[in-house]
């Protein structure tokens, strides 16, 4: 038996033995004498009787421990010409400062900080900063659209939103701030305050109910860790369910440090004083967990990199952020790399840096296709690790473990379960699918400490959209199939999620904006194969009868509404109006078939449909954008 098998059937024999020593890695004000609390099932509760505090462990004791001088986080950011090194002493000292500020706010525990800032350390600070004090962290992506704040400020009702003056996105400045006012105006929810860093590139105007970052670290005096139950929520993280609301994954306390914690060892093989560099954002769920929390829990170095893989100002960044700051392993999307691959498509950017220290590429967030994984594999010859995981479960659920065991790389398929994940493929009625056959993949309940206890405010939705489908078992939402070998293949989503540049999405959530313009009757969003980024949407779109206008012209508008409520993130460049949509006799809409037609598959055409001679008039648009219907 092989290291891994060990691993995986210690976790599987006796999770509770399992999860104890895990937790050993934590230091606890009060350690656990129970892992798991089945009691309340299917309300998992891990290690019940824990008290921690996630800042101390990210910080405090790592200077208790010696290690105060040693870098933390270095902030890097090519797009305005900073590099900034703050030790463990230092962050520690401006996190207790930021933290006795939001005290000073009114802000204790169990309250909520909506974080909405771009790719600067003060977003870290902020993070750990409500950490310290037992307050509830919500960071939204600073791509999102005033709309989309709005939303998560209504169900997070927080007492304080923290943001910046602007971002940069490649060379342009984006005001924050007015995104934000606006967010607070659509919001019902009013927070108390707004605490604003502001930014040399572009300076916010402040209102009555903002404040300057710098006067309230100015006036307060550092806060303490405050210890909490290991249940106590840590962060709610929004992420696209298949309506226009946002589902709020709950992270706890202690469950969630032990994972990632552990995680560090085993999947990254990153320990104290080596350093990751997780190119993602503080806004997904990769920047939380790589970027932040896992690499300051084991008291690693974590590089917090503002810019883009490409563009910012050239393809080699990530090359010359792995040599300067001897990276160790680098975490980002798939589509990072063919951003790269396009700019320089022999890599011969790398030759310009020492990479003698990158010992590991790791990726996630959407497919690795084969062939990125062959050109980055063999470009830099290290392990290319593809791990599957999503914004709920926290951290990967699917890896090549290179803390335990290298097993050998089967393109296409991220490897297989890690302990904690019985993972399984099931038919439509709950069977197990034979090696080999691809259907649902779900997980056998409990899931592992550091996944979602629940939705916020919300064990209903929590139930319905993942624990009702299969009886005992968790709805990744993801379908694939697992080999003889016990590889794992996630081959793509079940549900309308879709994964733009590794973000992802819900294109029923952009229909809801297309079917809100006045001339539309119906529309459907698919998303489509894309070289670069993965997937992107495309929007269908059928005038309601009478519209007389230009479709040219309502097609460049919902282009923009989708843009101005959602985000630019968002990608949908091309709607295209339509006679009419392909649709089942129940008057479903055959999205999938529209897929299929649109990736250039030989799609085949349900028996079900009502309407087959649509399917033939549409087949051109879907098979070139630019062909008129
Ligand atoms: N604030 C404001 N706008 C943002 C933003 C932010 N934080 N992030 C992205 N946007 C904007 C972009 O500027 C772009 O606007 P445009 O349509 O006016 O050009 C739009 O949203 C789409 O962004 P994106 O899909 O990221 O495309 P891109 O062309 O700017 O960059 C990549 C493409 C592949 C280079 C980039 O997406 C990337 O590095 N992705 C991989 C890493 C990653 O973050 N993965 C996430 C999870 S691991
Ligand atoms: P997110 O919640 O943003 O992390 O997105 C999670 C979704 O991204 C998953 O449900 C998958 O559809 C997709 N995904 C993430 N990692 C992988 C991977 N390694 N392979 C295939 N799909 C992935």
């Amino acid at each position: 038996m092989g290291k891994y098998e060990d691993v995986f059937h210690a976790s599987s024999e006796d999770p509770e033995s399992f999860w104890l020593a895990a937790a050993q890695g934590i230091d606890w004000e009060v350690a656990p004498r129970r892992a798991l609390d089945a009691s309340g099932a299917p309300f998992y509760r891990w290690f019940p009787d824990g008290r921690l505090n996630v800042c101390f462990n990210a910080l405090d004791r790592h200077v208790e421990a010696g290690r105060g001088d040693q870098p933390a986080l270095i902030y890097d950011s090519p797009v305005t010409g900073t590099r900034r090194t703050y030790s463990y002493t230092r962050l520690r000292d401006e996190v207790a400062t930021f933290a006795g500020g939001l005290a000073r706010l009114g802000v204790g525990q169990g309250d909520r900080v909506v974080i909405y800032m771009p790719m600067v350390p003060e977003a870290a600070i902020a993070m750990l900063a409500c950490a310290r004090i037992g307050a509830v962290h919500s960071v939204v992506f600073g791509g999102f659209a005033p709309h989309e704040l709005a939303l998560r400020i209504d169900d997070a009702a927080p007492k304080v939103v923290v943001s910046a003056s602007c971002g940069i996105e490649g060379k342009r400045v984006i005001a924050y701030k007015p995104l934000l006012d606006r967010a607070i105006e659509l919001a019902v929810h009013k927070p108390q305050k707004n605490v604003i860093l502001q930014r040399p590139q572009e300076r916010a105007e402040l209102g009555t109910d903002d404040l300057d970052w710098a006067d309230l670290v100015a006036a307060a005096p550092p806060a303490d860790c405050v210890p909490v139950p290991a249940n106590a929520p840590l962060y709610i993280l929004y992420t696209s369910g298949t309506t226009g609301k946002p589902k709020g994954v709950v992270r706890d306390s202690g469950g969630y440090a032990v994972a990632l914690h552990w995680s560090m060892g085993a999947v990254y093989d990153v320990g104290p004083g080596e350093t990751m560099f997780t190119g993602s954002d503080v806004g997904w769920v990769v920047g939380h967990s790589y970027i932040v929390y896992a690499p300051l829990l084991v008291g690693a170095t974590t590089v917090l990199y503002e810019g883009k893989p490409v563009g910012t100002p050239d393809a080699g960044q990530f090359w010359r952020v792995a040599a300067e700051y001897r990276v160790k392993s680098m975490f980002t999307a798939p589509t990072a790399f063919r951003a790269i691959r396009k700019e320089d498509p022999k890599g011969l950017l790398t030759a310009n840096y020492d990479l003698s220290a990158l010992r590991y590429l790791f990726l996630a967030g959407e497919r690795l296709d084969p062939e990125t994984y062959h050109w980055a594999s063999t470009l830099l010859d290290i392990p290319v690790i593809d791990h599957w995981w999503q914004t709920e479960t926290g951290w990967p659920i699917v890896a090549n473990p290179m803390g335990i065991e290298a097993a050998p790389v089967k393109p296409g398929s991220p490897t297989r379960p890690l302990p904690g994940w019985d993972v399984r493929v099931v038919d439509p009625s709950g069977d197990p699918a034979p090696p080999g056959v691809d259907g649902a993949i779900v997980v056998k309940l409990p899931l592992p400490p550091g996944a979602l206890p629940t939705l916020w405010n919300d064990d209903d939705r929590y139930v319905a959209s993942y624990l009702s489908a299969f009886d005992g078992y968790y709805l990744t939402g993801d379908s694939g199939h697992i080999d003889g070998d016990g590889y794992v293949f996630v081959m793509g989503r079940t549900d309308d999620v879709i994964n733009v540049a590794g973000h992802r999405l819900s294109t029923g959530s952009m229909e809801e904006v297309l079917a809100a313009h006045p001339d539309v009757a119906e529309c459907a969003v698919i998303g489509v194969a894309d070289a670069l980024k993965g997937q992107i949407p495309r929007g269908f779109v059928v005038l309601k009868a009478g519209t007389s206008r230009e479709a040219s012209e309502i097609e460049a508008e919902l282009v923009q509404l989708v843009r101005d409520r959602i985000g630019a993130v968002a990608s949908l460049k091309s709607v295209a109006v339509v006679a009419a949509l392909p649709k089942t006799r129940s008057g479903k809409i055959l999205r999938k078939t529209m897929r299929g037609i649109a990736d250039g598959h030989d799609e085949p055409i349900p028996s079900t449909v009502d309407n087959a001679s649509v399917i033939d008039a549409l087949r051109p648009v879907l098979r070139s954008p630019d062909s008129t219907p």
